[in-house]
């Protein structure tokens, strides 16, 4: 949790509360290798989709809808598409990383206790484009919103989300039937999980490491190189904790 000096605001969380929100922000991961057989009570997955559902979107469109997936034929068949995106985007990877790619375990489809598909319906305020009058990308960048408050309370509940893009999205939509100006967002490995990684998998297999933030301000514009002391205090809140 951040330290501060100062003492909390009236409306912020008490530490505890504060600590878990941190907590579950750290700790979340992408699963695909440590799922259980176990089934995932319709409890647990109801809470799931409420705090999806309380995410916040442009214009309150809330464009989201939940498609859960459990058939296992069905499921084989989004495996296939997978297998086959897979071979696809194999040569556009660097040379010297696609043996590692290959041995990359990058989805947890049929071992997941379940499936789910978050989708975007495009049309949803179509009369009323608050705020996407301008930016009509931002009911999709809502549906993300939808993903992650999703993932988080995942973490919290105990249950592994692996999130699944190397899909041909059309062939996605014939499989689920997802009409035209519907978008398949996030097609989401659920289930209970023996354990939730210390460390992304990508950066545990040498994939990728995590860049160091302070790196990544900036100062009013874009490559402003200011912020020397917000930079400093990033540096020592991250040392503070790994990956
Ligand atoms: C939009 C999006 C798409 C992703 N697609 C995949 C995927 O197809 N396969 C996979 O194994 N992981 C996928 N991931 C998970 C990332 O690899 C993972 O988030 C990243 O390596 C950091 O690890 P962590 O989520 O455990 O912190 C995706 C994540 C996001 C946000």
């Amino acid at each position: 949790m951040p330290a501060s000096s100062h003492p909390m605001p009236e409306n912020a969380f008490e530490d505890a509360a504060r600590a878990a929100v941190y907590r579950a922000i750290f700790t979340r991961r992408d699963v695909r290798s440590h799922f259980s057989s176990e089934p995932l009570e319709d409890a647990v997955l109801a809470r799931l989709l409420l705090a999806a559902h309380h995410a916040p979107s442009v214009g309150f469109m809330q464009p989201w809808n939940f498609i859960v997936v459990r058939d296992a034929a069905r499921r084989a068949a989004v495996r296939d598409l997978f297998l086959a995106a897979r071979e696809q985007e194999l040569p556009a990877i660097a040379a010297e990383r696609q043996a590692l790619y290959r041995k990359l375990k990058l989805e947890g489809i049929c071992e997941s206790a379940l499936n789910l598909c978050i989708t975007c319906d495009r049309r949803r305020s179509e009369n009323s484009p608050l705020g996407r009058w301008h930016n009509p990308q931002m009911d999709l960048y809502s549906t993300v919103c939808a993903v992650q408050n999703l993932w988080l309370a995942a973490r919290a509940e105990g249950v592994g989300i692996g999130w699944v893009s190397i899909l041909n999205e059309q062939a996605l939509k014939e499989l689920l039937g997802i009409p035209e100006h519907v978008a398949p967002i996030a097609y989401l490995c659920v289930g209970r999980v023996s354990e939730f990684a210390p460390k992304p998998d990508l950066e545990a297999s040498g994939w990728g490491n995590r860049l160091p933030l302070p790196e990544l301000i900036m100062s009013e514009v874009f490559g402003g190189s200011g912020e020397t002391s917000l930079k400093e205090t990033v540096a020592l809140e991250a040392l503070g904790r790994q990956s």
